[in-house]
């Protein structure tokens, strides 16, 4: 089955969780568009959707899904957000699109967070994928100088500007054995917006799309 198939079938399956009437959150990327678009076959049930980005704001509009503000909702029941390695402690990278900043807002102002992915991205240790960073423009080269001190490899990556009108590290070779105690100390890093870690905030769920069918990992 293709990795396409499986995002669909792991998105289909979170729908289960989304109970009549709450404001969903939503993430940004592949698996969570076809989120998106499964939700839009269930829109009369929700109250709306608060986005992770302004593609995803765009996309849930053109579906005619309310979309608002996480000022307006205050917390969220739900977060729905793909990934690009998961662990099965359910610790994430994330920022291949660029909108991680946003997104570790909405997952921590959410109650359940379902991460939904293909099976590729269940790893053994997360850091193959090279670990977004969204950097302060002035703050870039001095943030890239601090990272190789960490035995880090940052790739600044060209063209890239986040809805946050920020720039993005991509830092290759970091060792995630431990990830809550890396994206702490990549926390105290100043001119760090926000690192691609979520495991200090993990997901609650990981449904993964597999061949046989949907596993759920909690
Ligand atoms: C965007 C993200 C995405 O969730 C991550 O890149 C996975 O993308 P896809 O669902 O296309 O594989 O973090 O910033």
């Amino acid at each position: 089955m293709s990795a396409n198939q499986q995002k669909l079938n792991a998105a289909r399956a979170a729908m289960e969780h989304i109970e009549y009437d709450w404001v969903v959150g939503v993430g940004t990327g592949s698996t969570a568009n076809h989120f998106i678009d499964v939700l839009a076959e269930s829109k009369d049930r929700i109250d709306g959707a608060v986005a992770s980005s302004e593609a995803s704001a765009q996309r849930l509009g053109e579906h005619g899904i309310r979309v608002l503000g996480l000022d307006q909702t205050g917390d969220l029941p739900v977060y729905v957000d793909g990934a690009d390695e998961a662990t099965k402690h359910l610790h994430l990278i994330k920022g291949g699109g660029a909108a991680l900043t946003r997104e570790k807002i909405v997952a921590a102002a959410s109650e359940k967070f379902i991460c939904i992915a293909d099976s590729s991205k269940l790893v053994p240790v997360l850091g193959k994928f090279p670990l977004p960073i969204e950097v302060i423009p002035m703050a870039r080269s001095y943030v890239a100088r601090q990272i190789c001190k960490f035995g880090g490899r940052p790739v600044y990556r060209e063209g890239c500007i986040t809805d946050n009108g920020n720039e993005i590290l991509d830092v290759h070779g970091l060792d995630i054995s431990n990830p809550v105690e890396m994206e702490t100390r990549l926390n105290q890093l100043v001119g760090i917006v926000t690192n691609g870690l979520f495991a200090n905030r993990p997901a609650n769920v990981l449904i993964l799309g597999e061949d046989q069918g949907v596993r759920e990992i909690t």
